[in-house]
């Protein structure tokens, strides 16, 4: 080790010693000695190979080549032997990062999707074991495919060895998480902490009769809120964090962090006491093996997520799901129109220079209707009537709708609701199929180019939710199954249909017109440069309320994006495009046609996007 080495990690363990005592007492000076431990341990754990890759470049999630998918091992190949007869698929689309949707072995019966683990150092017997991941993240690394692994840092299932100790009376076990002898303090926290399933699993707590104590669960019965407080959890964390780590795995999802803290009077979501929880694990990860990136799946409101990236003197999570701009798009293609979008773009907030978004449509979860409501009310609309046609629109109800989805968490009393749905379906296509009609097919098709074709050139990482490459529809099947009957999540988590993935070689499908599309987008994306990550996009006001205009630099080359979002013609007034600077001719990457800006109008057809490249 240097000596600059040797000083930045003191000045490191400085800075993690000052954080542990912010909110660990003074005396707990055992404990922090426990974590340093706990970290000399790792580090001399981890695996020559992988300290050589700790070596590269820090940014290297910045990198224009990274274009993720997201997929559920079992449903996508079956098991992890068979996803790694998968790799020529990933090298044909362009991926090259896979985020393996929970793998950790996860409690029998209900799991949450997996996100009830019992045991964070196995992997999942359905899948395979820890020695063929390794092995599947070494295989994937040599073809350049990079791996991102979920870790539930909230709660772990009540079949965790903890939490089955913790039944069976050890005191120790029930100081891991938060339980309590009376309703009392469950009572005040009820008063102050809102509900995540209010439908599926009401109310914060539960009671167990065995052990006469009410549990913290905020989300299923069966995921039992860990207890933060106590600096043994963050140091059986922490140790688990770099087992994950040591795996070879480069991403690591810290699931559902704004949960993180609990403290009476409050709502448990976003205290400050998480953001030092993640800010030591940052450091502790910087210190260990400073290759692994955070990435912090805060799905709260914008002002909120922003801040799980931290800040450049101290960092967070490097890299957070753009929640925001993902219901955006969905905004803009309902109402046909962008300006929401621009427009929270264009007074988004600042983000440090580590901090990288991952851009996305669709995902596991549901579409939760997180719209920045000073925007919708300075555009002359009424947020709640807004989201109330949002709702209906993605339920396929309302009668302009293209769409097909379901209800997810329905309030009859508030009316409140988010949305289940796959991409294709929630775009138009499984209508359009069912009424035979080829106008709507054509249109349904051309949005999910164009959620694609945006997702591919915001500044950001883009995240493709398997299946949706091949225009996957929605799956009615899951309500035969009791196990998922009640979660309409998995409208959109079907199995990966190998047979029907077979049309990508056909152009006139749907799966072939997608997925070649897509191909050609992810090619493009990683030829240039300025699709890097940490170049931003500059909105552009193009007075076309359809039309959502952006603009990236790097150097003196220039790149101009135009996206419709509608199904009508758009005639662009350049004028508005040469204030900011914009002449002259430039040429689109995707179709090389040529788009003069000196002529006055541009036109852009139903849904079209064009990436005009050029010098500034
Ligand atoms: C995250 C996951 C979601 C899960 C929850 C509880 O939000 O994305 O699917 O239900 O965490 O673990």
């Amino acid at each position: 080790m240097t000596g600059t080495q040797f000083s930045e990690i003191t000045s490191k363990q400085d800075q993690l010693k000052s954080l542990y005592y912010s909110i660990y007492r003074q005396d707990s000076s055992d404990s922090f000695e426990r974590l340093l431990k706990v970290m000399a341990t790792a580090t001399q754990a981890r695996p020559a190979a992988l300290q050589m890759v700790d070596q590269g470049d820090p940014h290297w999630y910045m990198s224009n080549k990274l274009v993720g998918m997201m997929l559920y091992t079992d449903l996508f190949a079956g098991n992890l032997e068979q996803v790694a007869a998968k790799i020529p698929y990933f090298k044909e689309l362009g991926i090259t990062y896979i985020h393996f949707m929970p793998l950790l072995k996860a409690r029998e019966g209900e799991n949450d999707g997996g996100y009830a683990v019992a045991d964070y150092r196995q992997i999942d017997p359905r899948f395979g074991s820890m020695e063929q991941f390794r092995l599947l993240v070494d295989q994937l690394r040599a073809e350049g495919i990079y791996v991102c692994l979920d870790y539930v840092v909230n709660h772990t299932a009540k079949d965790h060895e903890w939490a089955k100790r913790a039944l069976a009376g050890e005191k120790d076990f029930q100081n891991l998480y938060l339980m309590y002898d009376t309703d009392e303090t469950p009572r005040h926290f009820e008063a102050t902490v809102p509900e995540v399933f209010p439908k599926v699993a009401p109310g914060n707590f539960t009671y167990y009769k065995q052990i006469k104590k009410w549990v913290f669960t905020s989300f299923y019965e069966f995921q039992w809120d860990l207890n933060y407080h106590n600096p043994a959890v963050f140091e059986y964390m922490t140790d688990v964090l770099l087992y994950l780590a040591n795996t070879g795995v480069q991403v690591i999802r810290l699931d559902a962090i704004p949960f993180m803290w609990k403290e009476l009077g409050t709502s448990c979501r976003n205290l400050p006491q998480v953001h030092v929880l993640l800010k030591m694990f940052h450091l502790i990860i910087e210190m260990v093996c400073p290759s692994v990136v955070l990435l912090g799946e805060a799905i709260v409101e914008p002002h909120q997520i922003v801040k799980y990236f931290g800040n450049d003197d101290e960092q967070e999570c490097q890299i957070l799901y753009n929640a925001a701009h993902m219901v955006n798009i969905w905004n803009s293609l309902a109402t046909r129109d962008a300006r929401l979008m621009a427009k929270s773009v264009k007074y988004g907030f600042h983000i440090p220079k580590s901090g990288c978004w991952i851009t996305y449509a669709r995902c596991h979860d549901d579409i939760g209707w997180g719209l920045n409501e000073n925007i919708i009310k300075a555009l002359g609309f009424d947020p709640s009537a807004h989201k109330q046609f949002l709702i209906s629109f993605f339920k396929g109800d309302h009668p302009f709708s293209f769409s097909r989805g379901e209800l997810y968490e329905f309030n009859p009393e508030t009316l409140d609701a988010r949305n289940s749905g796959s991409m294709a379906s929630l775009a138009g296509l499984e209508a359009a199929i069912a009424t035979k009609d080829m106008y709507q097919r054509e249109l349904a098709i051309k949005r999910i180019l164009l959620i694609n074709a945006l997702l591919l050139a915001e500044a950001g990482l883009p995240l493709i939710y398997s299946g949706d490459e091949i225009a996957t529809l929605n799956d009615y099947t899951y309500k035969d199954d009791p196990k998922k009957a009640h979660d309409s999540r998995w409208l959109h988590r079907p199995f990966f249909d190998w047979a029907r993935a077979e049309n990508r070689h056909i152009l006139g499908t749907a799966e072939g017109q997608v997925f070649s599309a897509m191909q050609q987008l992810i090619k493009i994306r990683g030829e240039h440069d300025i699709f890097r990550s940490d170049i931003p996009s500059k909105v552009i006001e193009c007075y076309e309320p359809a039309v959502y205009c952006f603009a990236k630099y790097l150097a003196d080359e220039s790149l101009i994006i135009l996206c419709n979002f509608s199904d009508d013609r758009q005639l662009i007034d350049t004028h508005a495009l040469h204030s900011v600077g914009i002449f002259g001719s430039k040429t689109d990457l995707i179709t090389g046609k040529t788009v003069d800006f000196t002529n006055d109008r541009i036109l852009l057809g139903p849904y079209e996007y064009v990436w005009l490249e050029g010098r500034s």
